[in-house]
Formats: C-alpha cells, sequence, structure tokens
C-alpha cells in the first residue's frame, strides 16, 4: 500500500536520501474552439509514455544534479525543449508529493518526492514545443508523444444529450501515472484554468462514463 503527502519546498529539499522526480506542465489559452463551436478552456500539454499511462514530460533527477538541473535537463531529452528560452525555475513550482510505502512490519517507509512545475506559455510558444518534439532524443523511447488534454466541456448538440461528460470528465478517467492526476487537478485550479467547483463536477461526471 502506499500513501501519498503534500510537503513543502523545504521539507523535500530535506529528503535528498531518496528517489526524486520532477514534472512539469506546459499549458496555454488558446481562444479556439472544437467540434460543435465548442471553447477550448486551455491547452495542457502531457505525454503518452512508454507503459501506456498518461503523465507529464520531466523525470528522475541524477546523482549529483539539484531539482532544477535534473528537470531542465529531462525536459530537453524528452522534448527537445530550448532549455534557455523556456527555462522552468523555481517560480514555476507548484508542489511536491511525498510517497510512503507500507513494509512487511505495518510501517510506511519514505520511498519518493515528486515535485511538480507549471509554465504558462503564449499560444505560438506552445505550438512550436509541440513541434519540435520530434527532435527529442528520447521522442518514441519514453515519450511516445506530447499530447493536448482537452480542458473543454460539450453543452451543445448530439454528443452533450447522448454523452454528457464527453470532453474533459472523460479525460479523467484515464490511466495516470503515479499522483499525476492530481498534480494536473492541482495546477488547473491554482493557475485558474478551471474552478474548484467545475473541477469537482467533472470527477462526478467521470465516475460513470456509459461507453
Ligand atoms: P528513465 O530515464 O527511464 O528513468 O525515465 P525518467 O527519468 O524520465 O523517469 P520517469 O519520468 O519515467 O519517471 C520518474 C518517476 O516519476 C517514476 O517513479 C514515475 O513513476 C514517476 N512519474 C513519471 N511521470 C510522472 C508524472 O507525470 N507525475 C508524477 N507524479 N510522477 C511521475
Ligand atoms: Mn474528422
Ligand atoms: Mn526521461
Ligand atoms: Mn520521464
Ligand atoms: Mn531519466
Ligand atoms: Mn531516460
Amino acid at each position: 500500500m502506499e500513501k501519498w503527502t503534500k510537503i513543502s519546498w523545504e521539507e523535500a529539499e530535506e529528503t535528498t536520501d531518496i528517489v526524486r522526480a520532477a514534472h512539469c506542465a506546459f499549458w496555454c489559452k488558446p481562444e479556439t474552439k472544437t467540434l460543435r463551436d465548442t471553447p477550448i478552456k486551455a491547452l495542457l500539454m502531457m505525454q503518452l509514455r512508454f507503459d501506456g499511462l498518461l503523465g507529464f514530460p520531466g523525470g528522475l533527477i541524477d546523482a549529483g544534479e539539484n531539482i532544477l538541473e535534473g528537470l531542465n535537463r529531462e525536459l530537453r531529452e524528452e522534448m527537445a525543449l530550448d532549455n534557455e528560452k523556456f527555462p522552468v525555475g523555481k517560480q514555476n513550482w507548484i508542489s511536491a508529493h511525498l510517497r510512503q510505502t507500507q513494509q512487511p512490519d505495518g510501517s510506511f517507509k519514505k520511498t519518493q518526492v515528486c515535485h511538480f512545475f507549471a509554465k504558462n506559455l503564449s499560444k505560438e510558444n506552445f505550438y512550436e514545443i509541440e513541434k519540435k518534439q520530434l527532435d527529442a532524443d528520447h521522442w518514441g523511447y519514453e515519450n511516445f508523444g506530447l499530447i493536448r488534454a482537452p480542458v473543454l466541456e460539450f453543452t451543445a448538440g448530439s454528443v452533450a444529450e447522448k454523452y454528457p461528460g464527453r470532453g474533459f470528465a472523460w479525460f479523467l478517467t484515464h490511466s495516470f501515472i503515479s499522483c499525476a492526476r492530481e498534480q494536473m487537478t492541482e495546477m488547473i485550479i491554482s493557475e485558474g484554468i478551471l474552478t474548484k467547483d467545475e473541477i469537482t463536477r467533472y470527477f462526478e461526471m467521470s465516475r460513470n462514463p456509459e461507453l
């Protein structure tokens, strides 16, 4: 069994003896629409991983690296991100989740810290980063494609009538790595993309999708 707790940057900095990872959500407000004139509320960059799960670009902090060095290196490896043009810094930090794993004797042991960052981009920069991904060393190896999480809701037409919740609510029913779904939810609220009530409603609609 595992349990997750949120810890501060300072607390996370003290846990250097366990595995550390850092991932980042790039996003922009697009002012574009999809089918049936449905507004897209945000473009939110995620990746399809080699293991079939959805997650964010980023990865493990290697020996001798600090969090920001490791994160920016991983973003270059997985997306061919231009680190000079698009640096991710402490000001982009959103959260740290501590994973604790239950031991045979019932006690919990700290096993991993997952740092999470978010960076708001212009639409032009978002598109530029998406296009560049094919040049990445780890494209098709770890990163099986950067995707746009469909942060949108169908409210009109036959799709909305027949399949309420299609759009973001159904996106939530995919399988996400580790605590990536929680990280996504948190940044969507903290970056002001959706309200807590809106996300709660999407989670309710996602529970029993009629396929
Ligand atoms: P390797 O170089 O092959 O080790 O891959 P990587 O360094 O890119 O690591 P990866 O991103 O696959 O994952 C590092 C750790 O973080 C693993 O324990 C994953 O389970 C976890 N992980 C991967 N993606 C996410 C994510 O989006 N959010 C969270 N919270 N954890 C993730
Ligand atoms: Mn078509
Ligand atoms: Mn990687
Ligand atoms: Mn990775
Ligand atoms: Mn790695
Ligand atoms: Mn790697």
